[in-house]
């Protein structure tokens, strides 16, 4: 989960990471009390999860109040590549002398943490690390070694970093690598960490993302999903446990395991190029030990999507065996009743497949079609969305 910057800077001060007074405002009025509130300059900064918010207009420095409520006015509403601006967070306005880079991220491919570091910061990164490379350290952190402070000097000391400001850095580089493990981050970057004509060394940006599947040992996170930007197919299958993605198609997909699911979504599309395009509408993964149940969740938020013209289930019958898979979706049908509307073509292969087959025709549900091969079925399914 990515945090938007003002819940990234209400983390940065739990933790005693330095960042100024701001406040959230959903209307310019609200802006105004708080730039009043702050007092004096602030900067009115559009709280969407996209960067290069400055280049697009959705950051504005504010004289005063009655200012702020004018830059409040002319942000809100924005559309910032497709993001639009809900919240906008009002924050003190920071006398910058220098802007500084400072981020730590879960290096995959490594196996790693990762930290960089840059003088360089404010601007692009990417374009630092590309166009003067010797200005942004990069550094791995051994999960088992951590990092104390000997460690963040030297990475400070490599980005850089002038000897007026390397102690404070380096403090807040420890601090950070600290939140970074307590809050269960993947990503937490501050772009710009500035130093400020009176030399203190300020957040002035947060991203941050949060791993999801820690989740269960943070009851915190709740408070800070985006219920509104969710998709509510996709929230739904969420508070069932069901591993959902909506798609832009029209061909409702279900499978057991995900790696046949995504091939699934491979042949629907090739066989949807025949039927003038049409493509699969979602991931929908139920896994292993499927029940009557668990089927029946899945066909009904593929079924509530109104995009969806046909269904595809595609089963490999492993340890939940195909006569069980088979049960599970006359039964669902059952659950379903009136809600249950659309095609459904299924396939099924692998464990007890005659016995799970032989189910499904003695039912001879009027919206089941069996067809016995995946790329057969996936052009049936595809064939059914187009008409
Ligand atoms: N509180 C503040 N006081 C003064 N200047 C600020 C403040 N916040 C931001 N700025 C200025 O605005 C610039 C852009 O701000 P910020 O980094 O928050 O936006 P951004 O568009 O998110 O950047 P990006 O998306 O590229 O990371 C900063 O580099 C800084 O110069
Ligand atoms: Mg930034």
């Amino acid at each position: 989960m990515d945090l938007f910057e003002y819940q990234a800077r209400d983390l940065f001060e739990a933790n005693s990471i330095p960042v100024l007074k701001a406040k959230v405002a959903t209307t310019p009025a609200q802006a105004r009390d708080a730039a009043q509130e702050i007092g004096g300059k602030v900067v009115v900064k559009a709280q969407v999860k996209i960067g290069g918010r400055g280049k697009a207009g959705g950051v504005k420095l504010a004289e005063d109040g009655d200012d702020a409520y004018v830059k409040a006015e002319a942000i809100l509403g924005m559309d910032i590549k497709g993001h639009i601006v809900k919240k906008v967070m009002i924050a003190a306005a920071a006398p910058i002398e220098s802007e500084y880079y400072l981020a730590i991220l879960l290096d995959r491919s490594n196996r790693s943490f990762l930290v960089m570091a840059s003088v360089a910061g404010g601007m692009d990164i990417e374009e630092v690390a590309h166009k003067t490379p010797e200005k942004l350290a990069k550094v791995h952190i051994d999960p088992n070694e951590g990092m104390g402070q000997e460690k963040a000097l030297e990475i400070i000391r490599k980005g850089g970093f002038g000897s007026d400001v390397e102690k404070q850095v380096a403090d807040i580089l420890v601090t950070l690598w600290k939140t970074f493990q307590s809050s269960d981050a993947t990503l937490i970057e501050i772009n710009p960490l500035v130093k400020t004509v009176d030399g203190r060394v300020i957040a002035l940006d947060g991203k941050v993302t949060l791993d999801d599947n820690a989740t269960f040992r943070h009851p915190e996170f709740e408070a800070l999903i985006d219920h509104e930007a969710a998709d509510p197919l996709e929230a739904l299958a969420k508070e069932r446990d069901l591993n959902y993605v909506k798609l832009q198609g029209e061909v409702g997909v279900i499978g057991n395991g995900a790696g046949l699911v995504m091939s699934t979504l491979d042949v629907v599309a090739y066989a949807g190029e025949k039927f003038g395009g049409v493509k699969p509408a979602n991931f929908l993964d139920i896994g292993g030990g499927a029940s009557a149940q668990v089927m029946a969740d899945g066909l009904s938020i593929i079924l509530g999507d109104k995009d969806v013209k046909s269904v595809f289930v595609n089963v490999f019958g492993g340890i939940t065996s195909c006569d069980a898979v088979a049960n599970g979706i006359i039964q669902a049908l059952e659950i379903l009743g009136d809600r249950a509307s659309k095609p459904i073509v299924v396939r099924l292969d692998g464990n007890n497949v005659i016995e799970g087959r032989a189910i499904l025709n003695k039912a001879n549900h009027p919206l089941i079609q069996q067809v016995d091969s995946m790329d057969g079925a996936a052009a049936r399914a595809a064939e059914l969305a187009a008409k």
